[in-house]
């Protein structure tokens, strides 16, 4: 795997690298993983399609926001097969405290770009640590077809993450789009740190 693209050193800025102990509580949890995992990528989904339904009027967005619906509604059936091929259903959905602190953030007021641009950063953000992760994985896991898998999916996340940031520059000035994604940088390194790695979540 020394030839692969690393796309998590070059791109991502996260401040604070995740928890070394937490792929190795991951992979004795596979099934929590799993399960957390799908909702993650249900959830991306979904908060694409929202954004569709609440910004109609921007047509880039709309554009962009609908082809990541599809790619994130294509994860979500991967993550589905690989839970049912190890025996496993999809479960009960849990509280993802990462992003509800997160969401926190996005600014509610007037203006309706700035809040627009909050949205896509925070989003960008969960990108980023969901990229982060899935390449600990990719790295750490023994099973090879998960390797493979989060391998992918590092990838494609990491994709996400740019277009998330270059639509926000789409509808805000480029510095006041780097400035916030600084600010925000540092509350998720914060977030972070005053999250306890767990073993049933992705985040
Ligand atoms: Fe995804
Ligand atoms: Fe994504």
């Amino acid at each position: 795997m020394s030839t692969t693209h690393q796309p998590t050193k070059t791109i991502l800025r996260l401040h604070l690298p995740t928890d070394p102990r937490w792929v190795n509580i991951a992979e004795k949890n596979i099934e929590d993983i799993l399960v957390d995992h799908a909702y993650c990528e249900q959830k991306a989904a979904t908060s694409a399609i929202s954004l569709i339904v609440k910004y109609p009027d921007k047509t880039r967005l709309v554009e962009e926001m609908t082809n990541l619906v599809a790619e994130e509604w294509s994860h979500f059936e991967r993550v589905l097969e690989q839970l049912k091929k190890r025996g496993f259903g999809l479960g009960r959905n849990r509280p993802d405290e990462y992003v509800v602190e997160l969401a926190k953030h996005i600014r509610k007021g007037n203006k309706r770009e700035r809040q627009l641009m909050d949205h896509l950063l925070v989003n960008a953000l969960i990108e980023a640590r969901s990229c982060e992760r899935f390449k600990l994985l990719w790295k750490n896991i023994a099973d090879e077809e998960l390797q493979k898998f989060y391998y992918e999916l590092m990838v494609s996340e990491a994709g996400h993450y740019v277009s998330f940031v270059k639509l926000a520059k789409e509808y805000m000035p480029a510095e006041e789009v780097d400035a916030r994604l600084n600010e925000l940088l540092e509350i998720e390194a914060n977030i972070i740190k005053n999250l306890e790695p767990r073993p049933d979540r992705m985040h």
